[in-house]
């Protein structure tokens, strides 16, 4: 199938390449930033441009991997295309592109990218949606190349799973990094609570979080519980997060 990749972020660069390890012909990348757009086209042998003029029109599928509020500017340039159009965004509605072109679609992988860190593409549930049958299945049949987990979704339950994602992957993930704040500032190494966080993940592999749920909210230890937030007098808007998480630990025991 040949390609256009608009997008050379973290989720372009590791989906174009999978796609190609498919034997995929991606044959143009789109990014703003040429150098951007460079990078991630060298990797697999593809056309780098930075202006939306130059896309190629005879592609089969353009997938939309930008910034969510760019999604529409980047579909309104893809008008006169015929190919199928995808955006791969978790809350982006798929009418944004069904407003400006005909075949439109949604490819979402229900992941966390980063350039930095590799990932199994097989591993990644990957939701699709699609504004026609004949549509569904070109997209299906791509999904199953690249992933074991392929699901069709409503745009209302990729919604909803985005929302929960961010509250399973992108909060913890702000915690971890305010962990290592307090751990700098008092001497210590994020490498020392590592261990922690990975237990703490792989308990929620064979469990419920609800029943595998510790510490001093919910053993109701009150005075754990107001030494932690006297050390944190310094720092407000971190015993505000406390307070909040540590009240709702306690909601989910009522
Ligand atoms: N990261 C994830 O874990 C993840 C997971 C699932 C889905 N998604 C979705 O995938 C999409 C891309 O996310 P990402 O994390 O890969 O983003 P990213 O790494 O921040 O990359 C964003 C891309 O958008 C381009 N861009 C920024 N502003 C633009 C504009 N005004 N017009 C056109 N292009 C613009 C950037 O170009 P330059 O670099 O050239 O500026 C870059 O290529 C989003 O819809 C996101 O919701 C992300």
């Amino acid at each position: 199938m040949k390609i256009v990749l608009l997008g050379s972020g973290n989720v372009a660069t590791h989906l174009a390449k999978a796609l190609k390890v498919k034997g995929e012909d991606v044959v143009q990348v789109y990014s703003p930033n040429l150098n951007h757009a460079n990078l991630l086209a060298h990797l697999i042998a593809a056309e780098a441009i930075n202006d939306l003029n130059e896309v190629k029109q005879d592609a089969d599928l353009y997938i939309i991997s930008v910034k969510d509020d760019a999604i529409e500017t980047v579909a309104q340039s893809l008008k006169q295309v015929t190919g199928l159009v995808v955006h791969t965004s978790g809350t982006t509605d798929i009418s944004v592109l069904s407003a400006q072109v005909k075949k439109a679609g949604v490819f979402y992988p229900l992941q966390t990218f980063s350039k930095s860190k590799e990932v199994s593409f097989e591993n990644i549930p990957l939701c699709i949606e699609a504004n026609g049958e004949s549509e569904l299945t070109i997209l299906n049949k791509l999904a199953a190349k690249i992933s074991r987990q392929v699901y069709q979704l409503d745009g209302g339950k990729r919604k909803v799973l985005h929302l929960a994602a961010v509250f399973a992957c992108n909060f913890p993930n702000h915690l971890y990094a305010l962990a290592n704040k307090i751990l700098n500032q008092n001497g210590l190494d994020f490498e020392i609570i590592r261990p922690l966080i990975a237990e703490t993940a792989d308990k929620v592999m064979s469990n419920l979080p609800e029943n595998v749920q510790t510490g001093p909210a919910v053993r109701a230890d009150e005075s754990t519980l107001n030494k932690h937030l006297s050390m944190l007098t310094d720092m407000p808007e971190l015993q505000n997060i406390y307070l909040t998480l540590s009240d709702s630990i306690k909601l989910t025991l009522k």
